[in-house]
This record gives C-alpha cells, sequence and structure tokens, in this order.
C-alpha cells in the first residue's frame, strides 16, 4: 500500500468554473491562467481539458508555455510577465508566443532585435502592460501612449492588447477597482486597441471590467476570490480534494502535549489522530491549532505543530475514528479557503505550494476517456 495522501482533481469541476467565467464574458473570450503549474493543480492535464473551450491560455514563462506546446496545445500563449531576456526572443517569434511589454528595457530590445533579425510583417501579437495603480510592472500612464507607438512602428508586430491588472477586486467596495479600469478605458478610447483587465474577482464581481479578454486564475480552480460569501463566487465547484488517512490512533490523559514544542496540550482525556500529511507535501507549517479537517466527513480540528511528513488532530468530534479512515486537508466540504484562514494565507499560497511528492489523480479527465 502506498502512502495514502493524494490531490484528487476533478476536471469536470474545472470545466465548469471555466464555463462560469466564460458567462460573464460579453464577447466569450477567457483567456485561462495555468501559470505555476495550474495553481498546483497541473498545467498540462489543465490545459488539455480546457483545450475544447479555451481560446488561449496565459502563463509565466517560456518554460510553462514549452511544457503546454510539448503536450499538444495550439492555442495562443501569452507571457505574463513576458520575456526576461533578449535570448528569449526567438523562440517567442517561432511559436508565436505573445509576451506581455512591460518596461521600457524590453520595447528597446524587441527593436533592437528587429532591427538585426528580417522577420515577417505582422507576425506577432504583443500585449502592452499599462500601470493603473497596482505599481508592479507596466508602462506609469502617462509614458503609455509613447510606447505603443513604438511597439506599433514595428513592421513584425501585429495586434497590440493593452493589459492592466487590479491590485483589489476581490475587495468589492474598494474604489480603486473603477479608477483603474477608468484609466485603462481611457487610454483604450486614445489608441482604438483590445484590452485585457479582469482577473477572477473583476470577472465575478465587477461587470464593467467583463471586457476583451478575461484572465480567470484562482476561479477555474474552485476558489472563491472573496472572503464573503457571494451569488458567483458561490456556484464555483471544487476542484482539488487533498486527502489522506489516520495512521495511527491514541488515547491520552489530560495535561499531556502533542507534537513539536508542545504546542497542544490536552484538557481531557483525548484521542488523537495521526495523518500522513505534512509540510513536507505543502501543508502549511503555520497552521494553527483548531485548523479543520475532515475525518470521515466530520469535522475534527488540528492539535498541534504541523510536522514534515504528518500532522496530529483531535478526534473528540469523531471518537469512533479508526485506522484507515479518510481525512479530507481541504477540498470537497471543506473549502481551501477556510483552511487558509487558519493559516493567516490565502487559497493560492495552498494550492501552488502542494509539492511534487503529492500525487495528483485526476477524475473526469477528458484526455483519458476512449472512443
Ligand atoms: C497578470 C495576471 N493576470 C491574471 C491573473 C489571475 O488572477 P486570479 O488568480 O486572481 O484570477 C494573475 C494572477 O496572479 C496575474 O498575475
Amino acid at each position: 500500500m502506498a502512502r495514502p495522501l493524494v490531490a484528487e482533481i476533478n476536471l469536470a469541476a474545472l470545466r465548469h468554473n471555466y464555463q462560469l467565467a466564460l458567462s460573464q464574458s460579453a464577447t466569450a473570450s477567457a483567456l485561462a491562467v495555468v501559470k505555476a503549474d495550474a495553481y498546483g493543480h497541473g498545467a498540462v492535464k489543465v490545459a488539455l481539458n480546457l483545450a475544447d473551450l479555451a481560446p488561449a491560455f496565459a502563463v509565466a514563462s517560456i518554460e510553462e508555455a514549452e511544457a503546454l506546446v510539448a503536450a499538444g496545445i495550439t492555442q495562443p500563449i501569452t507571457l505574463l510577465e513576458g520575456f526576461f531576456d533578449a535570448s528569449e526572443l526567438p523562440i517567442i517569434f517561432a511559436r508565436s508566443y505573445q509576451p506581455l511589454i512591460h518596461s521600457q528595457w524590453q520595447l528597446d530590445e524587441l527593436t533592437n532585435y528587429l532591427a538585426k533579425h528580417k522577420l515577417p510583417a505582422a507576425s506577432l501579437n504583443v500585449w502592452l502592460k499599462v500601470d493603473t495603480g497596482m505599481h508592479r510592472l507596466g508602462f506609469p500612464l502617462e509614458q503609455a501612449a509613447h510606447a505603443y507607438k513604438q511597439l506599433n512602428s514595428l513592421t513584425a508586430i501585429n495586434l497590440i492588447t493593452l493589459t492592466s491588472h487590479f491590485a483589489c477586486a476581490d475587495d468589492l467596495t474598494n474604489q480603486a477597482t473603477p479608477k483603474q479600469l477608468e484609466q485603462l478605458k481611457s487610454l483604450q478610447q486614445q489608441l482604438n486597441c483590445p484590452i485585457s483587465i479582469a482577473n477572477s474577482p473583476a470577472t465575478l464581481g465587477w461587470p464593467a471590467a467583463q471586457e476583451g479578454y478575461l484572465r480567470p486564475g484562482i476561479m477555474l480552480y474552485g476558489a472563491s476570490p472573496f472572503a464573503a460569501g457571494h451569488n458567483l463566487g458561490d456556484q464555483l465547484k471544487t476542484v482539488m480534494t487533498l486527502k489522506s488517512q489516520l495512521i495511527s490512533v491514541r488515547d491520552l490523559p489530560a495535561g499531556e502535549s502533542v507534537g513539536y514544542g508542545a504546542r497542544f496540550t490536552t484538557k481531557k482525556p483525548t484521542k488523537i489522530g495521526v495523518v500522513a500529511c505534512g509540510y513536507g507535501d505543502g501543508y502549511p507549517r503555520q497552521a494553527k491549532d483548531g485548523t479543520p479537517l475532515l475525518v470521515n466527513g466530520i469535522k475534527c480540528h488540528l492539535a498541534g505543530r504541523v510536522s514534515m511528513d504528518m500532522l496530529m488532530v483531535d478526534l473528540t468530534n469523531n471518537p469512533s475514528a479508526q485506522v484507515g479512515d479518510e481525512v479530507i486537508l481541504w477540498g470537497e466540504n471543506l473549502s481551501v479557503n477556510e483552511v487558509a484562514g487558519y493559516c493567516d494565507t490565502i487559497s493560492y499560497t495552498l494550492l501552488t505550494c502542494l509539492l511534487p511528492r503529492v500525487k495528483r489523480q485526476y477524475i473526469n479527465d477528458l484526455t483519458q476517456v476512449k472512443e
């Protein structure tokens, strides 16, 4: 018998979530963000299972794009950080990857490259990133029109999509979002080109931003981008269920401590279970006592510090629990958002930090379906 920890990934739920994103787009254009190994879900499986729905994908690097192409993905792929070095330009042109151009140094490298290499006219679509307030990547608003003109003057460049990223779209009352949107739209009117700005929270919660290419990420994986309940966020279906088993159960009298640093001490006679899952799998070590887990479907609570390969659970709520019982760390009936809240983090980190030693087990996988 193998170590029982697996991440079960429901690809039918992924497709449902993608379709929910798509249904928010007036133009039915939503590229699927599959960077960071599709937020820990396996980029190749995810992309192949969205291949008949998504018109395009977005990743963070050429390496991530190359893995998709090697698996047979033929849709356009956007590189969300553009290129890191001019040496990447030959492959970008060869594969028609669509780089974001976010800085003057990239624009200069691209211009130099095209001065030295004769490439067919209108052979590459690019995205021009504009800083509308996030202050991470992008040309300052007042320089964006000039950057656009420089890009547009390069004959090898075809379509230029104006893009920006929201800093606060998950807060539905934050007025920074309409301000960012207004800035991008006024630039769009001036330059008359397509735009892309909506991440998951904007796709679900800011109708005015549902224009051009939507760029949903986290929502595809079934985690609501909102801290509170939300009509659309609550329609997302869980994609990843991280599950393991109890590998040991013991009864402790009151006053005994559990795990490293003796952080948890029993207040009464307590049944303690050991689960095969730890920080060496990506489960957060900062999880607090009381972090929920489902033992045979019953909510129980973390007891003591998470170890590298194991964690301990207080079985007070499930006194009949025994070795071999299923434990859900997050997923079906236990939202990753709820668990993240006990770990002072967000769903994004729990999902993307799940390590490769956790076997991904795919269900409803279109790539496995035989005719
Ligand atoms: C530029 C860009 N667009 C879209 C996304 C997707 O965001 P989310 O996962 O919140 O939908 C990200 C994620 O970090 C991003 O960096």
